[in-house]
């Protein structure tokens, strides 16, 4: 059971997010509804029927099972204000659990294969963070993302149809199915990436090995890890991540969830933490998984983190953040007072 202060700790503290997708994050009371707006047919007609679809797939096929999922919920997009919806859906939702900072992966190429123009969603998702900020008071940050199943070729030519939203997009990631499709199959993508000036990171030993991991790094340049989990069995890799100060932005419930770990106990977190791997949490895709604040409370009491721990994990999010170091000053402040109320 987490302490009374704990609980407190997690509700209430300011939080960064730097790992989750607007395509498996759409909140799925709004799917169902988009699904009738736009008269697209879905498998599944109520929360009840999503839930035990997406069990018996993930559970059946794990990460390659989410992205069926995933695929499935978000054809109920099809115009611009769509996107915007979702996005806003999100940012409310951080305004809930005083999320200030969000770095959201955004997969065109899921969007691309039914037809819809770059514009239409690039601009929904533009929408959205002025809003955001402005109604919710929540700094939204892109990460493109490639559907790393799809050829180099294509992925390279989504890269470059980046240049009209740089102001938009701060960073290149890579996500979908793992197996069989490993990194550098994108090395022409993340080095247009890098010419542009996005931050690099990269899902990588998922479901995939830690020689995934490694390319990443080594090859493609990555200055993050998103999930990172097989890193925790090789000890060169951790010595290399500690002392190149790299992020693993990792997501257990959804590991937990998809099988991409056994259980919270084997759950590598704890090791990376301990041996001095920046790592920071987040949920991933939520609707499946949990809210951050949810997903902070079971990751603190399945892995018994001290206080510390959990303070030190939420500051990397940002600290580590693409552009969200200058929130650390109020998030120390916060802090302090809190420590300060414990001590009276
Ligand atoms: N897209 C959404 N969630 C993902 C995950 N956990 N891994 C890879 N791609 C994803
Ligand atoms: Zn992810």
């Amino acid at each position: 059971m987490l302490t009374e202060r704990k609980k407190e700790l997690i509700e209430k503290i300011p939080k960064a997010e730097n790992h989750i997708h607007i395509e498996g994050s759409i909140p799925w009371e709004l799917a169902l509804r988009l699904a009738e707006k736009n008269k697209v047919s879905l498998p599944v007609h109520s929360i009840e029927e999503i839930d035990s679809w997406a069990h018996g797939l993930i559970g059946e096929r794990g990460l390659d099972g989410f992205m069926i999922c995933d695929r499935t919920l978000n054809s109920v997009c099809l115009h611009e204000e769509d996107y915007e919806a979702v996005v806003l859906a999100l940012a409310e939702e951080d305004k809930r659990q005083n999320i200030v900072y969000q770095e959201l992966h955004l997969d065109y190429p899921l969007n691309e294969e039914r037809g819809i123009p770059l514009e239409v969603v690039m601009e929904g998702y533009r929408s959205a963070q002025r809003k955001a900020r402005e109604l919710y008071g929540v700094e939204i940050v892109y990460i493109a993302g490639l559907d790393r199943t799809l050829s180099g070729e294509r992925c390279l030519s989504f890269v470059k149809s980046l240049r009209p939203y740089l102001d938009m997009v701060a960073g290149l990631g890579m996500d979908c199915e793992e197996k069989g499709h490993p990194c550098i199959k994108h090395l022409d993508s993340y080095q247009e990436a890098k010419r542009m000036g996005l931050f690099l990171t990269a899902h990588a030993g998922e479901d995939g090995g830690s020689d995934n991991i490694w390319d990443a790094l080594r090859k493609l340049n990555v200055q993050r890890i998103d999930h990172g989990c097989r890193a925790a069995e090789d000890p060169e890799l951790i010595r290399y991540l500690k002392e190149r100060d790299i992020l693993c932005a990792m997501c257990p419930v959804s590991n937990v969830y998809s099988g991409a770990a056994a259980s919270f106990e084997a759950h590598p977190f704890l090791t990376l933490l301990r041996a001095g791997v920046p790592v920071s949490i987040s949920s991933d895709d939520p609707p499946y998984t949990n809210s951050l604040t949810e997903e902070l409370m079971t990751d603190a009491e399945k892995m018994n983190l001290t206080e510390e721990e959990i303070i030190r994990v939420v500051r990397n999010g940002f600290a580590y953040s693409i552009q969200g170091q200058g929130y650390l000053p109020a998030f120390d402040a916060w802090v302090r007072e809190f420590q300060r109320k414990g001590a009276d």
